[in-house]
């Protein structure tokens, strides 16, 4: 069967990244160990939104949204489910069942909702005995609850890391009695596989056990920090969380920082700087506000194609730090065809001038797309918590 899905996934899903290696003179190669993921995924999740309070209803009008708004042709594909959409129990076959009243329709209904309309479906789940809000883990029922998501149309599993073993509290262990994470998800990747269906795996342990080093061969992104909230000292607090992990990141393997809080109480600046930063990062874009609500202006910077088009760079490496110093900082990454994408970010509370090296003689503001000619060196006075972001021709 392993052997039958890699054959299927060479064809469908690492030709075309070759194709597209080769169109732009560049050589992306899904590396990951499932051949998925070869850009960072991009979609939607309810939990920065909502919390535990997912209902099937939220998500239906969720869809409708994404559709009517642009932002699911703008690439946002992935459509999570997080924590609060089980039952309390398992069902009387030990099966994971969503809670009735909250999804009376059932998930494979609300699967077939989103494949109807183009999007693909994620689910959440916990590689402990129980998920982080108390409900059932999938310690011990990896095969069952794998193939159980397959059969449901599962397209993307977000796996967290509470209770991680009997005895355990949400997010500690009594001396010696943790189950090592590796083998945990170890344990539902090979589960996921052997049930034939491409699905994209999300590590969710915090950045916790040095995961960025080990990760690329057990998932196709893992989180490299706490959960973030909807303030710009989170935003600052992850973003140099991450920015050194770049090595260990590329096609099929990405650092997470968290799903965006975009829309969610932040200035206008800031939320420009999230998506700034993320997509400079190669990071998944999991949209995190409610979008049914959600007002014009972030409807736009979510759509915005050219800043897409940074984190989607199928070059697929993440930006480095070129500097930073007194809470300047300017971070370089290399596009496919030779481009290069530089940032500017002033973390300070105070407009400041920043300047660097240009790697080329014209460059895109990437978030208006007005061009100038660089001579040389690029130099802007960036608000207080803005971020520029720059293609540079090469
Ligand atoms: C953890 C994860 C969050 C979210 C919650 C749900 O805190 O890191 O992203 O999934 O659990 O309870």
């Amino acid at each position: 069967m392993i052997v039958r899905l890699a054959l299927v996934l060479a064809v469908l899903l690492v030709v075309p990244a070759v194709l597209a290696g080769e169109r732009s003179g560049a050589a992306p190669m899904a590396r990951g160990y499932n051949g998925l993921a070869a850009t960072p995924p991009m979609g939607w999740n309810d939990y920065n939104a909502v919390g535990l309070d997912v209902t099937e209803d939220l998500v239906r009008r969720t869809a409708d949204t994404m559709v009517s708004s642009g932002l699911r042709d703008a690439g946002y594909r992935y459509v999570t489910i997080d924590d609060g959409w089980m039952a309390a129990r398992r069902d009387a076959d030990g099966n994971l069942q969503p809670d009735p009243a909250r999804f009376p329709h059932g998930i494979a209904a609300l699967a077939a909702y989103l494949h109807a309309r183009g999007l693909e479906f994620g689910i959440y789940a916990d590689a402990g005995v129980h998920t982080c809000g108390g409900l059932p883990g999938s310690l011990g029922h990896e095969r069952a609850d794998a193939d159980r998501f397959a059969a449901w149309g599962v397209d993307y599993l977000k796996y967290d890391n509470c209770y991680a073993g009997p005895g355990c509290a949400a997010n500690s262990c009594p001396d010696g009695t943790e189950q090592p994470a590796r083998d945990r998800y170890a344990r539902m990747r090979d589960a996921l596989l052997s049930t034939g269906r491409p699905i994209v795996f999300s590590i969710c342990s915090w950045g916790t056990g040095d995961v960025a080093r080990w990760a690329a061969g057990y998932g196709n992104l893992w989180r490299t920090t706490g959960d973030i909230t909807a303030t710009y000292a989170s935003l600052v607090s992850i973003f140099h969380q991450t920015v050194g992990l770049g090595d260990h990141a590329g096609p099929g393997g990405w650092n997470d920082p968290d799903m965006l809080e975009v829309g969610n109480g932040m200035t206008a600046v800031e939320d420009r700087t999230e998506l700034t930063l993320w997509a400079a990062l190669a990071a998944p874009l999991m949209i995190g506000t409610d979008l049914v609500h959600a007002r014009p202006e972030t409807l736009a910077l979510l759509a915005n194609p050219r800043v897409i088009a940074i984190d989607q760079d199928p070059l697929g490496r993440p930006a480095r730090p070129v500097s930073s110093a007194n809470g300047l900082d300017v971070l370089s990454r290399p596009l496919a065809g030779g481009d290069t994408a530089i940032v500017l970010f002033n973390e300070t509370d105070q407009p400041a001038t920043i300047a660097t090296p240009a790697p080329g003689r014209t460059a895109t503001d990437v978030w208006t797309g007005a061009t100038t000619t660089t001579n040389g060196a690029l130099r802007a006075t960036v608000p207080a918590h803005g971020a520029m972001l720059y293609r540079i021709a090469g």
